[in-house]
Formats: structure tokens, sequence, C-alpha cells
């Protein structure tokens, strides 16, 4: 059975788990921003789907929360043997800032929301508190921020998916079996 802890050759359950709730969550948030944004006028189902957006949104924020703790506590595998030097570290620096990522996109749209001056009621039965007092100008900031922190991010999961399918079936090192143990 695989360990819920990290081995020195690969990711635990738990780590592994962790990526793909997060990562999934956060292709369902990312999509559902896009469609939302992209409805015409102020109808009901926006709304509504606003509402989910943001509860998506503060559940990822909750889970990287968990899923940085756990990281902080059990530290990763070696990098594949044979990986250049030059590769390990950019692969290291794109998973910080990944890291950073997941928790300050979620970060300036709550915020965002505060600056709106609309509360966010998680699930309809939980009234957030407000992080910031109503500010017009704040609010173009933020809505700004969201908005291209949110690009950045995509543009990094790109990469990232990107190399771990290169390395796994151009280099064949296994890299994407890291994640995905049916690979392996
Ligand atoms: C990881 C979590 C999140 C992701 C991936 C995400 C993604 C997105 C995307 C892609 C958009 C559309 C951007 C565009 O106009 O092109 C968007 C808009 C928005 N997001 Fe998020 N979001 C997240 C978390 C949150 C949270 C926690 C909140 C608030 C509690 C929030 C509030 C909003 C709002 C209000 C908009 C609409 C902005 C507008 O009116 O143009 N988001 N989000
Ligand atoms: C929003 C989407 C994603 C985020 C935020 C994300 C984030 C991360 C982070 C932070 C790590 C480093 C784990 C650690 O060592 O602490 C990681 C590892 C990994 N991710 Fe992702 N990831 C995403 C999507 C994907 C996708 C779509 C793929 C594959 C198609 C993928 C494949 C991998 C693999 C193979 C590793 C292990 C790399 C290694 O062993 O060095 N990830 N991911």
């Amino acid at each position: 059975m695989r360990s819920t802890a990290n081995a020195p050759t690969g990711y635990g359950a738990t780590a592994i788990a962790l990526h793909w709730v997060v990562a999934l969550a956060i292709f369902a948030a990312f999509g559902l921003g896009l469609y939302m944004t992209g409805i015409p006028g102020l109808t009901p189902t926006k709304l509504k789907l606003y509402s989910w957006h943001k509860w998506l949104g503060v559940t990822i924020f909750a889970i990287a929360v968990l899923r940085i703790l756990w990281r902080a506590t059990h530290p990763a595998p070696a990098v594949a043997p044979g990986t250049p030097a030059w590769q390990a570290k950019a692969a290291t620096g794109a998973h910080h800032l990944l890291y950073v990522l997941i928790l300050v996109v979620p970060i300036t749209g709550y915020l965002y929301s505060s600056a709106a001056g609309v509360p966010v009621v998680y699930l309809g039965l939980w009234k957030m508190p407000a992080l910031l007092e109503k500010n017009d100008q704040l609010k173009e900031v933020l809505k700004f921020a969201h908005v291209w922190l949110n690009y950045l991010m995509a543009a990094v999961v790109v990469v990232h998916a990107a190399a771990a399918v290169k390395h796994q079936f151009i280099d064949r090192d296994g890299t994407l079996g890291r994640m995905l143990p049916f690979l392996r």
C-alpha cells in the first residue's frame, strides 16, 4: 500500500491527493470565473455562479493552507536522477511560485469582494468578515490583481504540466508517475 508520507524517491498518498484536489478545484474555479464574468447583465444565474465561485475559492484557500503545512513538515522526494541542475532549480522555483499563487489568488479575490462591499456568505450559511472597507479605487486595483495573477498562474501551470509530460514521455525519467502512480 502507498505510504501517506513521502518516500525519498516518490510522493506519498497525502501529497498526491492534496496536489490533485487543489489542481482540479483550481481548474474548476478558473473555468467558472471566466464563464460567469462573460454572462451579460446581472441575472440571478450570474449572481448564483459568483457565489459558487467564491465558495470554491475560499475552500481552495483552506485546502492550500493544509497542503503547505503538510509540505513544510514532509520534505519532497529527491529530483529524478539525471535531471540537469538548471531544470531542478527551475522546477523548484515554479513549485514555490505555485505555492504562493494558490494562496494569493484566492486572497485577492476575497479582498476584491470586500472592497466591492459584497459579503461572502460561505455556502449561503456563514457570513464571513469583510477584511476591507468598501473602496471603489482599491476595488479596481484588486480586481486587476485577481485577474492578472490568475493568468500568471495559468501560464506557470501550463509550463509545469508540459515539463512533467516531457520528462515522462521524452526523457522517460518517471516524473509524471511521481504524481500519477498508475503511470509507474
Ligand atoms: C484559486 C481560487 C480562484 C481562482 C482560480 C479564481 C479565478 C477567477 C477567474 C479566472 C476570474 C475571471 C477573471 C476575468 O475576468 O478574466 C475570476 C473572477 C472573480 N473572482 Fe475569482 N478565483 C479564485 C478565488 C476567488 C475568491 C476566493 C473570491 C472571493 C471570495 C473570488 C472572487 C471573484 C470575483 C468577484 C470575480 C469577478 C471579477 C469581475 O467582476 O470581473 N475569486 N476569478
Ligand atoms: C493548478 C494546477 C497545479 C498546481 C497549483 C500544481 C502545483 C504543484 C506543486 C506546488 C508541486 C510541487 C510539490 C512539492 O514538491 O512540494 C507540484 C508537483 C508536481 N506536479 Fe503539479 N500542479 C498543478 C497541476 C499539474 C498538472 C496539470 C500536472 C501534470 C499534467 C502536474 C504534475 C506535477 C508533477 C509530475 C509533480 C512532481 C514533480 C516532481 O516530482 O518534481 N501538476 N505541482
